[in-house]
């Protein structure tokens, strides 16, 4: 199966920035029909960035967060139902540590996301510290604990980004990330129905760039990436897609 590669914007790109890229993307359309690319611009750019990919219509457009709320008196946050897109990231490390986000917040703002848009992107992984006290496992049980019971036909994309892999350029082992991705996959397994798991897609994340992605391709059970500073550059993003031809 093609890899889906999915750009997390984070706050690197404005306004205009992202539409810079887009236009990269349009002159580059060959390479961009031919894989699965998802982005999450920064919520100021959405709407202008779905309108210039609109003839691209295998592009998959995101938001990087949405609130607990569905509407209501949250002054400067924004609700899944803000503005049509297509899927949401909820649990990003860095809403856990800067946001001060628990796993609370992270259910509703889950149960938010999967009723509406069609695919959900829930981020889990365990800090230096967590790993070096051996309680990877621990932490993946905790966080996995809000997954619902049923997903009523939507996508869940459950991408293992450890922490201590973000934006540090240090990537996980091969052969770590098989262990952890096939215990994620065990325990999911023990929660749904075949139906339900096969609309269940395991990423990985964390320092994902053109020199790591070809060996990471080759680990059993993932289905694409989480890519954050190396989907900003389009440069960068470009060869990571060359690489998968
Ligand atoms: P990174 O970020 O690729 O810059 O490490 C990944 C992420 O935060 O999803």
């Amino acid at each position: 199966m093609n890899k889906i590669f999915a750009a997390n914007w984070k706050m690197y790109l404005n306004e205009q920035e992202s539409l810079d890229f887009v236009s990269k993307i349009l002159s580059n359309k060959h390479l961009f029909l031919s894989n699965k690319v998802m982005i999450f611009p920064s919520h100021t750019a959405i709407s202008s960035v779905k309108s210039a990919l609109q003839n691209l219509s295998n592009i998959q457009v995101g938001m990087q967060d949405c609130d607990i709320e569905m509407s209501g008196a949250v002054t400067g946050s924004n609700s899944i139902n803000s503005i049509f897109v297509d899927s949401c990231i909820v649990g990003h490390s860095e809403r856990r540590t800067i946001f001060k986000e628990d796993e609370k917040m992270i259910k509703q703002k889950l149960e938010n996301s999967l009723k509406t848009v069609k695919s959900t992107i829930l981020c889990i992984g365990e800090t230096l510290e967590e790993k070096k006290q051996d309680e990877t496992f621990k932490i993946l049980d905790k966080q996995l604990s809000i997954l619902p019971s049923t997903l009523n036909g939507k996508k869940l994309i459950i991408a293992y980004e450890p922490v201590w892999a973000i934006g540090t350029g240090l990537v996980a082992s091969n052969d770590y990330i098989k262990e952890v991705l096939s215990y994620i996959n065990n325990a999911i397994k023990s929660l749904y129905s075949d139906e339900i798991l096969s609309n269940i897609n395991l990423f990985y994340g964390g320092s994902v760039n053109e020199s790591s992605v070809e060996s990471l391709s080759t680990i059993p059970l993932l289905d694409g990436f989480l890519v954050g500073s190396a989907s900003a550059d389009f440069k960068k993003f470009e060869n990571i897609l060359k690489k998968m031809r």
